[in-house]
């Protein structure tokens, strides 16, 4: 049993409680957030402890980040001084987007182990795809810790530190793109007869369907794009009307943009 502590549950950090809590409620979780009431809900939810920032610094063995990076320094000037008096081990898991290892152990004031992670909202759901760099002086063991301590969020990658931000840009920043994909394909139903609720829960389950049909066969999503386009028939009438759009530019455009934006943060 270790104390995961969590400084910042919002959107992330409250998705990576969710999946702590279900992969192994032996461990003790330690949730703190500005706004109190927020942490203090999943608290409540997950059988969580609320805590301030101070008490996650003095005690967690794995204090998980899950502030905007430009909170980051406040946050920091806080907690930086307690990390100091600690002479038994822990380790930071740092979800913050474009910071790397390097730059989390000079906000901390210290060389600690650093866990760079990057997942994605669907951790909420058990979906996640979960990118992780161990920093250097993280054991074989603190990273298997962590892989069993959040088993149930999903899927993860280990991924060279340098290639984070462009795993980043397609997987944490996705689940935004496919909403609107999603919203899209919605309007669409909706503007053909069919019932706006009807229309999104089609949508999005087959969105799901298909994404899964993609890791699930191997198949590369072109080749599955030629096998539901037949002959004369409709759906290649709709990828048409999509390349007239600029849909797969736009698409990689998307991504290119989130990826640029890490260099200003
Ligand atoms: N959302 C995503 O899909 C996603 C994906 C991958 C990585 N990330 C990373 O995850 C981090 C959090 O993003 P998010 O979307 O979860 O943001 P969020 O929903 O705004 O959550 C951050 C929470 O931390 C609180 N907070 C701010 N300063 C604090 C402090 N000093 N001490 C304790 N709590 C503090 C915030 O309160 P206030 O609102 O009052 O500031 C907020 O409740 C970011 O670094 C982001 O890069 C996000």
């Amino acid at each position: 049993m270790k104390k995961l502590g969590f400084i910042g549950t919002g959107n992330m950090g409250g998705a990576l409680v969710i999946a702590a809590a279900e992969s192994n409620p032996e461990n003790e979780l330690m949730l703190a957030d500005k706004i109190i009431e927020k942490a203090d809900a999943l608290a409540k939810k997950t059988g969580g402890k609320l805590c301030d920032n101070v008490t996650v610094a003095a005690e967690a063995d794995y204090i998980f980040l899950g502030v905007k990076p430009q909170m980051l320094k406040d946050t920091m000037e806080e907690i930086a001084p307690v990390l100091k008096k600690r002479s038994d081990r822990f380790v930071l898991v740092s979800m913050l987007a474009a910071f790397t290892c390097e730059r989390i152990q000079k906000a901390a004031g210290g060389d600690y182990p650093v866990i760079r992670i990057m997942p994605n909202t669907p951790v909420s759901v058990g979906e996640g795809m979960i990118l992780y760099a161990p920093g250097e002086g993280v054991t074989e063991e603190e990273t298997e810790f962590f892989l069993s301590a959040m088993e149930k969020a999903g899927r993860f990658s280990l991924l060279p530190e340098k290639l984070m931000d462009a795993g980043a840009s397609v997987a944490g920043c996705g689940p935004a793109f496919v909403d609107l994909f999603v919203e899209a394909l919605a309007d669409g139903g909706v503007a053909c007869g069919l019932p706006r609720a009807q229309a999104i829960e089609f949508a999005a389950q087959m969105v799901s369907g298909a994404a899964k049909l993609i890791l699930e066969s191997g198949k590369h999503p072109g080749k599955l794009k030629d096998e539901v386009c037949s002959p004369g028939g409709t759906t290649i009438q709709g990828v048409r009307a999509l390349e007239k759009g600029g849909f797969r530019s736009a698409v990689t455009e998307a991504v290119i943009a989130a990826y640029e934006k890490n260099f200003e943060l």
